[in-house]
């Protein structure tokens, strides 16, 4: 049995997330972590709510409430939509937990132990409209790299490059667009990433079997020069965790906090250490500290493209530079974006769909099938309406509903609501037993890979052999000639029902819950060897035939929501 601690990218605290983050980290994370379950390792599966930083400062006041109280309340909301979809996180912590604030807060005192911490004195950008210091993201201007023009002063959307907000070129406010905005002093901390980057250039070596797209990402900030500049990890803001070097107050940095993506990936640690508080019995050091027994965990974190800089670079940077022994990442699934209707989702404009209107239109299982089924993988995708109404009729009702559907109504009416007993398996029950022991060790291939698309598709084919056998064998007709044939193609077509609900569980969980509950069975047991898999329910076992599994997406309701969702968001 191995041991798989999974994290997904920890969302921003403000407002709800849209399809296109779900699908570039915590589902994708989500049908990892049920895969390994599934084959009974021990998992630890964490996420988090992102709440530091200016976007949570101005969005609590925007709702007009302090902020400790928004981010309460949107914690619980995400939490809320985060089981909706499914998502079975072992915890579902918060940056702004005591864990993480003791936590960063030794992180910068071993840090700065070891001489990696530097005391910049600097200027900053204060917006004199705005009467305050704005912090890097809320800079807009022209990315000195690449020449696009909404570039923000934390980082360039299109290019990726990390950016401090005096590199911008006409740079204005994106609060109120002001741009009389100038430089003004003050003193902050900055890490000395710089010095470990033969260290950091090393362990990415060794990572001879990440994604193209993660190590891509990663040697392009290493040998640029100027990726790994020191980066200043606090800012003048009332919101966040508070300077300190460990328990100690730190002279000048009085009122300040630590940058938003200082604490953000310590919380990954602080999500365990907040899951083993949370109950007796578990142990956070098990799944963290290689001194502790974690040297045996295989670490996979999921995230966007556009966070790969941070998980390849700064947070191993604070992790490998305290000197102390913390588990690093083993493996790191990126996601390139997913598009919606020929152009970006996007929060601020509130194009797309959002998490929360996702499940008032249609289940979670309809959602993550066509999310995973087209995940962004090796190039972006893109959501359209009438791609998503096409494939997920095709897959959903036409090939797996249908067969539930077909299987569990005939037996009904020819045999009862038992699996029949008569008849013996002949040649055709063989070669479908053969194809999907191949498809099936190809499909735990697929996902210990993380390949997600690939997944699918195999998902999708073993769906679709139980139909071509079904429709070959066609026990309707053979049924009135030889009944005892009839009956040896259905046990098996149930038993298939049952291995289908098995296999397909990481991606449609509630359907496959359904699946159980009709076949009348607890046996969720991994089909090791496909033949014995499809005996698990024996002659006279009773089952019941399921409401209809998925309703088929009408051209009346496409248009619907193809015409709710192209605007604002209100
Ligand atoms: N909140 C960030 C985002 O949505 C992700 C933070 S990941 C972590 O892009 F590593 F910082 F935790
Ligand atoms: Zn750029």
């Amino acid at each position: 049995m191995a041991r798989h601690l999974i994290t997904s990218a920890i969302p921003y605290i403000n407002g709800i997330k849209h399809l296109g983050n779900l699908v570039g980290s915590q589902l994708p994370a989500d049908l990892f972590a049920r895969f390994q379950r599934a084959r009974g390792h021990e998992v630890l599966f964490l996420c988090a709510t992102d709440e530091h930083g200016t976007p949570a400062e101005l969005a609590a006041a925007k709702a007009g409430k302090p902020v400790a109280e928004y981010c309460a309340e949107m914690h619980a909301v995400q939490a809320r939509i985060a089981e909706g979809f499914g998502l079975s996180f072992d915890h579902f912590g918060r940056s702004s937990s005591p864990q993480n604030h003791a936590l960063t807060q030794h992180f910068a005192g071993v840090l700065a132990d070891k001489g990696l911490i530097k005391e910049v004195s600097e200027t900053q950008i204060y917006s004199k409209a705005d009467g305050r210091f704005l912090p890097d993201r809320y800079i807009e201007g022209t990315c000195p790299n690449c020449g696009f023009e909404d570039a923000r002063g934390d980082q360039c959307d299109n290019c990726t490059k990390q950016l401090d907000p005096t590199d911008l070129i006409n740079p204005r406010s994106s609060v109120s667009g002001a741009t009389d905005l100038e430089e003004r002093a003050t003193k902050h901390l900055y890490l000395k990433q710089s010095n470990m980057r033969g260290e950091l250039q090393t362990w990415i070596n060794s990572k001879t079997d990440w994604p193209v797209l993660t190590t891509s990402i990663a040697n392009k900030w290493l040998n640029d020069g100027d990726g790994l500049q020191d980066r200043g990890i606090t800012r003048d803001l009332d919101w966040g965790i508070p300077v300190k070097r460990g328990a100690e107050d730190w002279p000048g940095m009085e009122g300040k906090v630590f940058y938003v993506w200082f604490d953000a990936p310590i919380e990954y640690i602080a999500c365990a250490q907040e899951w083993a508080d949370a109950a007796t019995g578990r142990d956070w050091a098990r799944w963290w500290r290689t001194d502790k027994g974690a040297s045996d965990v295989r670490y996979t974190q999921f995230m966007g493209k556009d966070n790969v800089p941070f998980h390849t670079l700064s947070f191993p940077a604070t992790l490998l530079g305290s000197g102390e022994p913390w588990k690093l990442v083993d493996y790191i699934k990126s996601f390139n974006y997913l598009n919606y209707e020929g152009g970006q989702f996007s929060t601020s404009r509130g194009r797309g769909v959002f998490m929360d209107q996702a499940l008032e239109i249609l289940p979670a299982d309809v959602w993550r099938w066509w999310l995973l089924s087209h995940a962004p993988e090796s190039s972006d995708a893109e959501f359209t309406w009438e791609n998503f109404q096409a494939a997920v009729n095709k897959d959903l009702s036409d090939v797996l509903g249908n067969f539930v559907s077909r299987v569990t109504k005939f037996c009904r009416s020819k045999f009862g609501e038992t699996v029949p007993e008569a008849g013996t398996y002949g040649p055709d029950e063989e070669a479908l037993i053969a194809e999907l022991t191949t498809r099936i060790r190809a499909y735990e291939q697929h996902m210990d890979a993380m390949e997600v698309r690939k997944s699918a598709a195999e998902l999708r084919a073993i769906w679709a052999a139980g139909n071509e056998y079904l429709q070959e064998a066609a026990p309707w007709s053979v049924f009135k000639q030889d009944p005892d044939r009839a009956a040896a193609q259905i046990r098996l077509a149930l038993n298939l029902i049952r291995l289908y609900a098995v296999l397909s569980a990481p991606f449609i969980p509630t359907t496959a819950a359904k699946l159980f509950t009709a076949m009348n069975t607890l046996d969720t047991r991994w089909p090791e060897d496909v033949a014995e898999a499809l005996a698990s329910l024996e002659a006279g076992h009773g089952f019941s035939v399921p409401d209809n599994l998925f309703t088929k997406i009408s051209d009346e309701e496409r248009e619907d929501w193809a015409a709710r969702f192209s605007g604002i968001r209100t």
